[in-house]
């Protein structure tokens, strides 16, 4: 069965998105790029709340529809999400990464950093046309809270890469109030230590809690076929 949720002011045109009511699971991953814990800490975080923040009837509430969609989280390293998962990709991903070193990745994205330089590389021969674009993770939608400290001047510098990365394929950032934080550098979420981690404690509480409609509106979204998950695993294998 399906109904109509309509986007939209009143008497203006409305664009009418049809939400079946069948139950069915709705993988996510969760992934992280983290040195000293901080963003797998909130990471780990997402996935022990996403089902409550998320379930059948918040989801309802949030969407005003009658959509039966349970949540299934899965949460690990980007690194391990490229070799142990095998690049399975969700149609949202929801990703905490920081930045070490001189604007490099932490120990357990630096795998994912390589792949991610090489996308950001392709899309500048793509603008020069030299390489055909290839946009192969469209269709897949993220949400991104980068840490940082903005003592360094490569502030931001492995979420930066990273958001670039999977929008040159093709992916969609998820952007809703306050998701991307008032600051112009960066059209993500960017939680800088550098007034302590209370600071920016507070900025990544904030980014949580604004995540969950979005989360919501996502998946009452006719999911991707199969064959289209499998086409972004792929690519993305040859990539590495
Ligand atoms: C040795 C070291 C290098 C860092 N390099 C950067 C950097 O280049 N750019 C940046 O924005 N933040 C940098 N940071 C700040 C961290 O990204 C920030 O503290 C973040 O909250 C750490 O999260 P994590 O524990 O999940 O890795 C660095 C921190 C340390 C300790």
């Amino acid at each position: 069965m399906v109904f109509g949720l309509t986007f939209g002011k009143k008497k203006a045109p409305t664009a009418v998105v049809e939400v079946s009511t069948e139950p069915r699971d709705e993988p996510v991953l969760i992934l992280y790029a983290s040195q000293r814990g901080n963003g797998e800490g909130h990471a780990e975080k997402l996935a022990a709340q996403i089902t409550d923040q998320c379930s059948v009837e918040k989801i309802q509430r949030l969407t005003k529809t009658q959509a039966q969609i349970t949540i299934v989280p899965q949460c690990m390293s980007v690194d391990d999400f490229l070799t142990d998962h095998k690049c399975q990709w969700t149609r949202l991903v929801i990703l905490v990464v920081s930045s070490y070193g001189i604007g490099g990745a932490p120990m357990n994205g630096r795998k994912f950093r390589t792949l991610c330089d090489g996308w950001v590389q392709d899309a500048k021969k793509e603008q020069q046309g030299s390489n055909p674009a290839l946009h192969f993770l469209d269709g897949l939608q993220f949400a991104l809270l980068g840490l940082g400290d903005s003592y360094y001047k490569t502030y931001m510098e492995n979420p930066t890469v990273t958001h670039d990365a999977l929008v040159s394929k093709g992916a969609t950032l998820l952007v809703g109030k306050g998701t991307a934080k008032d600051d112009t550098n960066h059209p993500f979420c960017a939680a800088d230590a550098t007034d302590g981690p209370e600071e920016q404690h507070k900025v990544m509480d904030q980014w949580t809690e604004e995540l969950w409609p979005l989360v919501a509106n996502v998946v009452i979204q006719e999911p991707l076929d199969e064959s289209k998950l499998k086409e972004m695993q792929a690519m993305t294998e040859q990539s590495m």
